[in-house]
């Protein structure tokens, strides 16, 4: 069997063409999306997540607004930022990138974000919309997903989606996703996680299994189904000598191990990481057209 490999990076350049129409119409009513992109602490994969960021902002020519915030940022000081960037006209998406030093209370920051400006769509409103089928924002990673899916023709209709984790961030919104009635989901959905009794049993019976579980190359052959369709989540660093930086990043699976057996494989790097780049920029030029009345 030959092996597809879906590619988040052609994808994601297709993506950002389409918004740039959006844009020009934007743009002759006066208005230029901008997103705030708030770090605090020092987490190195965060830092350069949030570059990301921004160069995609710049790339489009849509504003970027970086806060970097020392870790000892008091929480009462976090809100007040985000206080003024909610009133800010000029800042239409607003995202605190994950995770925040433990001295602040995660729920208690992303709850105070305008949900009209909500990008990231981890406020409990914009959770709650995507869970009845009536989305504001989806969330970048499990859209980015959902898009590369349907862009290449992997049927999701009745097919047994195995999730493998149950973060906030992937697991939990992609199952709540796929599992919605239409285009792109309608699938029977399975959550397996560290608890699962027969992970590996369960995961054999996955049509379609999403690896975001975050430990390197957990997916090995005897864990897939022949034919299956594949989607690597993971970005691991894991330490290796030999490169420049003193480490790789690898994916949740192991690549090598499962080629031979499925259909198709959207690989790590290089399959959802641009893609939850481009769904970003989506939803802030969303945001912004929303802003108008649209
Ligand atoms: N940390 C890991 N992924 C994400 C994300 O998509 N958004 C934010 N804000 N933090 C993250």
């Amino acid at each position: 069997m030959s092996l597809r490999l879906i590619n988040g990076r052609d994808v994601a350049a297709q993506v950002t063409e389409a918004l740039n129409d959006r844009l020009q119409v934007l743009r002759a009513q006066g208005i230029n999306p901008g997103l705030a992109v708030v770090v605090v602490g020092d987490d190195p994969a965060s830092h350069v997540y949030v570059r990301m960021k921004g160069k995609a902002c710049d790339r489009m020519g849509m504003l970027s607004r970086t806060h970097i915030l020392p870790s000892s940022t008091s929480e009462d000081d976090l809100l007040s930022l985000i206080d003024s960037l909610n009133a800010d006209a000029e800042i239409h998406g607003i995202l605190c990138q994950l995770p925040l030093p433990s001295h602040i209370d995660e729920r208690k920051v992303i709850e105070r974000i305008d949900p009209y400006k909500d990008v990231d769509a981890f406020h409990p409103y914009n959770v709650g919309r995507m869970l009845i089928g009536d989305p504001l924002f989806l969330p970048a990673t499990p859209a980015g997903i959902q898009r590369l899916l349907v862009s290449y023709e992997v049927e999701t209709r009745g097919k047994h989606v195995v999730v493998l984790g149950r973060s906030n961030i992937v697991g939990k919104p992609i199952a709540s996703i796929l599992m919605q009635k239409g285009e792109g989901a309608d699938a029977t959905v399975t959550v397996a996680h560290s608890r699962s009794t027969d992970l590996e049993g369960l995961c054999r019976r996955a049509d379609i299994l999403i690896a975001a579980v975050g430990i390197p190359l957990f997916v090995k052959a005897d864990m897939v189904k022949e034919g299956a369709v594949v989607i690597d989540v993971g970005t691991n660093r894991v330490d290796d000598p030999a490169s420049d930086k003193g480490y790789r990043l690898v994916g949740d699976v192991d690549f090598d191990n499962v080629k031979g057996k499925v259909a198709a494989i959207s690989p790590s790097p290089g399959g959802v990481g641009p893609m939850t780049i481009a769904m970003l920029m989506e939803n802030t030029v969303k945001a912004a057209e929303m802003s108008l009345g649209h």
